[in-house]
């Protein structure tokens, strides 16, 4: 690894303690970044990941509003769920911390003095949007108005969702209040703004010359920014909730939520670290990696290095690996519409499995793209890669170990070509592997590390020591011993990425430490050494458990279907005289059954009064025929008659369609004589 470097500091985007934590967050920031940090400390570097709650900020208001409790309330919640869950997979944090303490509000605080005191802030008062009925200043996700630049109607204060900008509230057309939904009035207020147009020479100096190597997502968002050129960004709020200004005058002021947060990466290095925390942010031989999904990019990139450089004394970032986002069953994920896989509840509903969720979110990962999760090709990636490949093959290869040398490891005697061939085609891992993870490319480094139980398991099917143990039982130990060879080679390489089922196998294996130099040895385990029984790292998942989340899926986009629904618009206006051509008669149902060779179909026959008539309806998908017998109905008597798959319709017979597009047959809410006129 580079020379330069003698220390890591890995930081986390710290997640709103508005929810819980969901696949999204996962995929974007904290299974890579747990990755890389598990990378380094297998190679005995000095390295530490820092994480936390950020609970400060508009959504942590308003849900607190919504639900009638306090800011507190809210973020004791979520940081506890968040908090146990990641612990739950194994996201090995040295530090999770909160925002919202001690050592962080004086740090925040005092970092705001320092640059306050420095005179690098202006300030500026200014008109903002006000909410006179709830007496408070919007900022942020208080208001929602229509976008300035892409016309999207339901853009925020702070940022557009649709096309990425980043807004002032005063930019939005048609603002509307988020607490009462009000129409905001102009009302002037104070603020301190930080001056980014002049860091924007430095900025593009040192992004633009000289990263060219950090991703090009990453790289383009911030040239993108830079030519479109830096504006002064107000950094305090009119708001109860968060740092108070530590300014004469400033009452019922706090600092900006984004200028807060990030400076609780340093909060949480000082808590886990108070003596020495210093040399992780100031000593230009630590590399910093800020892990963040792509909506951070700003912030990471051009906001908080303004900040330090104002500050002086600490280092910017060596690289900041954003990813894209993970969609869900070709959604976005959305915390508000509840379109997430919650890792707390994943965790509940499969116990033991972490490495799965962990698996397929490494090699479905969005690095340079979106991507999408599906159940299915979790299902699958389960089944046929981690049981199919890796489990299979451990498991093969201690069995065999089992049976025909009683669990100890046998000698290697002579090599034959057959084996050195498969010999040669892991001693490059360690470096692919490795390059791969240093550069970022989890995916790629997946891939290698799943490469080496490929191999195992094409040695295995080709040297066929089942067939050998009756005639050469020494080429049989040196093939045994050569398959547990490689079983220790993925207990080291599969650490970082599978720590729970890398685990397990090191016990299975009887292995000590793991030492990432030791990978693609051939010699990691002693002849005579005894490996145990083995017990299966994976199990098939069946298709019952993939059904019931799906199940649970459609479930929500239901719910989100009529939550959101909104009546169509009123049609043009007809007369009394265009209602009564339609004749609209009251009739009783005296057989339902299905249309044959339809599965949208209902035939009906209706008591009307007059003889009686057939009608066909297109309702089957929402009812049973025997629920309808004995009920009347509303229908419109005078359609000409026609014919559905084969049989004469006399009428139509009249339903409401529900937000969700269910048909509710519509009928009299007393009982009526049939044939009697509807008007
Ligand atoms: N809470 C922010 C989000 O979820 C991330 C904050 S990252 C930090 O988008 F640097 F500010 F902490
Ligand atoms: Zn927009």
């Amino acid at each position: 690894m580079d020379k330069k470097f003698k220390r890591t500091l890995v930081t986390t985007a710290l997640p709103y303690a508005n929810g819980p934590v969901h696949i999204g967050h996962l995929a974007g920031v904290y299974v890579p970044a747990d990755i890389y940090t598990r990378y380094l400390r297998l190679r005995g570097e000095d390295v530490i990941m820092i994480g936390g709650s950020d609970e400060h900020g508009v959504p942590i208001t308003i849900k607190a509003q919504k639900e009638g409790v306090t800011p507190q309330d809210i973020v004791d919640r979520y940081h506890n769920i968040i908090k146990n869950s990641m612990e739950g997979l194994g996201i090995s944090f040295d530090v999770y911390s909160r925002t919202t303490s001690d050592m962080h509000h004086k740090t925040a605080s005092d970092f705001f003095r320092k640059l306050y005191d420095k005179g690098e802030f202006i300030e500026k008062t200014s008109v903002q949007l006000y909410d006179e009925k709830a007496d408070q200043y919007l900022a942020d996700r208080y208001v929602t108005g229509t976008c300035p630049k892409c016309g999207n109607e339901r853009a925020y204060g702070d940022q557009c969702e649709a096309c990425g900008t980043s807004l002032n509230a005063t930019d939005l057309i048609n603002p509307v209040s988020a607490i009462t939904g009000n129409t905001p009035v102009l009302k002037e207020t104070k603020h301190w703004y930080m001056p980014l147009d002049k860091w924007e020479p430095k900025l593009r100096e040192w992004i633009l010359e000289q990263h060219k190597e950090w991703k090009p997502n990453v790289y383009g968002q911030c040239k993108s920014w830079l030519d479109d050129h830096l504006q002064p960004r107000a950094v305090t709020r009119d708001l109860n909730w968060g740092i108070p200004v530590p300014v004469e005058g400033a009452d019922g002021k706090v600092l900006y939520v984004w200028f807060d947060a990030p400076i609780g990466y340093i909060s949480n290095t000082k808590e886990l670290l108070p003596d020495t925390w210093e040399t992780y942010w100031k000593d230009p031989e630590t590399r910093i990696i800020h892990f963040i999904g792509k909506d951070n990019i700003v912030f990471h990139c051009l906001i908080f290095p303004a900040m330090l450089m104002a500050e002086g004394s600490y280092q910017l970032p060596e690289n900041v690996p954003a990813n894209e986002f993970l969609n869900l069953e070709g959604d976005k994920i959305s915390t508000s519409r509840n379109w997430a896989v919650w890792l707390h509840e994943y965790l509940e509903d499969f116990p033991g499995k972490q490495d799965v969720l962990r698996y397929v979110l490494t090699a479905n990962a969005p690095e340079s793209k979106d991507n999408d999760f599906t159940w299915r090709d979790f299902q699958a990636r389960n089944n046929n890669e981690l049981v199919a490949i890796l489990g299979n093959f451990v498991n093969r290869a201690l069995v065999l170990t089992h049976k025909y040398f009683g669990g100890v490891i046998p000698e290697a005697h002579e090599l034959l070509d057959i084996d050195r061939e498969a010999l040669a085609e892991f001693k490059n891992v360690k470096d692919t592997l490795g390059a791969n993870i240093e550069n970022f490319k989890f995916r790629e480094a997946l891939k290698d590390a799943m490469n080496l139980a490929r191999i195992g398991n094409k040695y295995l099917a080709d040297t066929e020591p089942w067939k050998l143990a009756k005639t050469d039982m020494a080429r049989v130990e040196t093939i045994m011993n050569l398959a547990v060879q490689i079983c220790a080679n993925l207990a080291i390489a599969f650490e970082p990425f599978l720590p729970f089922s890398a685990e397990k196998l090191r016990g299975m294996l009887g292995m000590g430490e793991v030492d990432w130099n030791k990978l693609g040895d051939t010699d990691i385990l002693p002849a005579g050494h005894a490996v145990e029984k083995p017990v299966l790292l994976f199990e098939k998942i069946e298709d019952a458990a993939i059904e019931a989340q799906m199940q649970r899926l459609e479930r929500i986009k239901q719910e989100n279907i009529v939550a959101n629904f909104k009546p169509k618009a009123v049609a043009p206006q007809v007369t009394i005289d265009d209602f009564a051509k339609l004749d609209i008669r009251v009739g009783t149902v005296l057989e339902c059954s299905k249309v044959k060779k339809s599965d949208k179909l209902l035939q009906f026959n209706i008591e009307d009064g007059m003889g009686g008539r057939t009608i066909v309806s297109g309702i089957a998908k929402w009812y049973e025929p025997e629920e309808l017998i004995g009920k009347q109905v509303c229908f419109i008597a005078n359609f000409p008659p026609r014919k559905l798959k084969g049989v004469e319709s006399q009428g139509m017979i009249l339903s409401a369609e529900d937000a969700d597009g269910r048909l509710i047959v519509i009928g009299p809410t007393g009982p009526v004589k049939p044939g009697a006129s509807v008007g």
